[in-house]
């Protein structure tokens, strides 16, 4: 069974997401770390983004991993490295790449398979995973966003400046909502929240409410 959670960056998707997924004792797949890590690592080996034939060969051999939960790439933990500004600002070179994205979306669908997952992240409820029982999109307005995306960055020991933030995430909103193919779209039988003036403990705790209600029973065909 697969609870989809979709919407723009920092509404809170990935904190709510992984605190669901406790709740109603299912795995997490956060769908973003493997735009991010495939980022970092094209930049870390010194790749021109740019130049796509180059970037789409790199990134499809490789091998990415999730084991117990946790994302590998070449046999190496993703760790904090992938959040930061700097692979915020490359990452529409992986993420508007369409042979990458369905090299990704294949080994989400291997990853998940049929086990129980809350899946984040753009495209999972249109793209990824069409049949999933239920379908949330996450949302908050571009301050709202902002504020939280300069607060987690604070915690991680990275100073930034407000505007700048919130000038980075316009630019991704619009590249999320514009990208040719996975672009950041509402399924259309996805439930929206909009998580401005919700805690996040009553933003898990409305989910979780929705998802139980919405589970299908043992006779029931999960693709509702
Ligand atoms: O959720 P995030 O901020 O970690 O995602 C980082 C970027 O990855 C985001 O700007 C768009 C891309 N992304 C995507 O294209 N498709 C997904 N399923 C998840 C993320």
């Amino acid at each position: 069974m697969i609870v989809t959670i979709d919407g723009p960056a920092g509404a809170g998707k990935s904190t709510i997401a992984k605190l669901l997924a406790v709740e109603l004792d299912f795995q997490f797949l956060d769908t973003g770390a493997m735009y991010r890590v495939l980022t970092w690592d094209a930049q870390t080996a010194g790749l021109d983004l740019s130049a796509t034939d180059r970037l789409t060969a790199h990134c499809l051999v490789r091998p990415m991993e999730m084991r117990a939960g946790h994302l590998y790439l070449a046999g190496r933990l993703v760790g904090p490295e992938i959040r930061t500004p700097d692979v915020a600002r490359d990452i529409h070179f992986v993420a508007d790449n369409p042979v990458i994205r369905q090299h990704l979306v294949n080994l989400q669908r291997r990853w998940v398979d049929d086990q129980n997952f809350v899946s984040e992240g753009r495209d999972q409820g249109t793209i990824a995973f069409p049949q999933a029982f239920c379908k949330f999109f996450l949302t908050a307005s571009p301050e709202t966003r902002a504020r939280r995306r300069q607060a987690q960055l604070q915690q991680q020991g990275v100073d930034s400046v407000f505007e700048e933030i919130l000038a980075a995430q316009l630019e991704r909103d619009r590249r999320d909502q514009s990208r040719p193919t996975g672009r950041l779209l509402k399924a259309l039988d996805a439930i929206t929240i909009e998580t401005d003036t919700l805690a996040i403990t009553e933003v898990v705790a409305r989910l979780k409410h929705i998802a139980l209600a919405r589970r299908p029973g043992p006779q029931s065909d999960s693709s509702c």
